[in-house]
């Protein structure tokens, strides 16, 4: 039975309770995925100098606030770098930072933030629970996509994050996060619903729909809410 405070996060999420939670995950998602993908971040060519490989969360964080590899750090109000508890079992991987984020200097703050942290809270996390970061550390102008030479300057920095993290598991929200991090030009819809692993160490990583995208097709909650159901498997070992 779901409990009084997730049925009121469900809720407040827009999400129908119809799901049947004693059906295990693959009846859930759709069918046809259970094929495993290898994943790692792209490979940084010689004209991107590489971010050091950091071992310091705090060394880390100076050189993405110095960062300018690429252009948008001419137009950022300051870097952003990432936040939540550095010893979390679940990382959030997230696009880039939005006006919100720009000027407050915190991943996922605006209205596509307070779903995520309802999303989150129904998956049982609170927000300082977990780790949340973006593929790009500066916004680019006018939220536009992060163009495919920012996405690659900036790959170096989530990479440290995610050796130094370690997490049990990922979860990517996002086309962008998604394809960048399991290098493939398939939508969210293809990449839901399947445990991908990523990088050498086989990080579990699942994929689902930017709360900002879920704020404009509340419909599409129902599936979110199955691939964070195939989220807490994995961190509970059963999936
Ligand atoms: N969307 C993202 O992908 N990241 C943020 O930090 C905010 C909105």
């Amino acid at each position: 039975m779901l409990d009084q405070r997730r049925k009121q996060l469900l809720d407040a999420m827009g999400i129908r309770r119809w799901v049947r939670r004693d059906l295990p995950v693959e009846a859930l998602s759709e069918p046809g995925r259970t094929v495993k993908t290898e994943v790692t971040l792209p490979a940084t060519p010689a004209e991107v100098p590489a971010a050091q490989p950091a071992t310091d969360w705090e060394a880390l964080r100076a050189q993405v606030a110095a960062c300018e590899k690429c252009a948008l750090h001419a137009s950022r109000t300051q870097t952003v770098f990432g936040t939540g508890d550095r010893n979390a079992d679940l990382l959030i991987i997230g696009e880039a930072p939005g006006a919100d984020e720009d000027r407050l200097g915190e991943p996922f703050v605006g209205r596509a933030g307070q779903l995520l942290d309802q999303m989150l809270l129904a998956a049982g996390f609170r927000r300082n629970q977990v780790y949340i970061a973006n593929i790009l550390k500066c916004r680019p102008p006018d939220n536009r996509n992060p163009a495919p030479d920012e996405i690659l300057a900036c790959s170096g920095y989530l990479a440290s994050q995610i050796s130094m993290l370690q997490p049990k598991a990922i979860l990517s929200v996002r086309g962008v996060a998604a394809t960048t991090l399991l290098e493939t030009g398939q939508s969210v819809g293809k990449l839901r619903g399947e445990v991908h692993d990523f990088g050498e160490s086989r990080i579990p990583l699942v994929v689902t729909y930017h709360p900002a995208y879920l704020l404009r097709k509340p419909a599409e909650k129902a599936k979110s809410w199955i691939d964070l159901q195939l989220l807490m498997r994995v961190l509970r070992g059963v999936a």
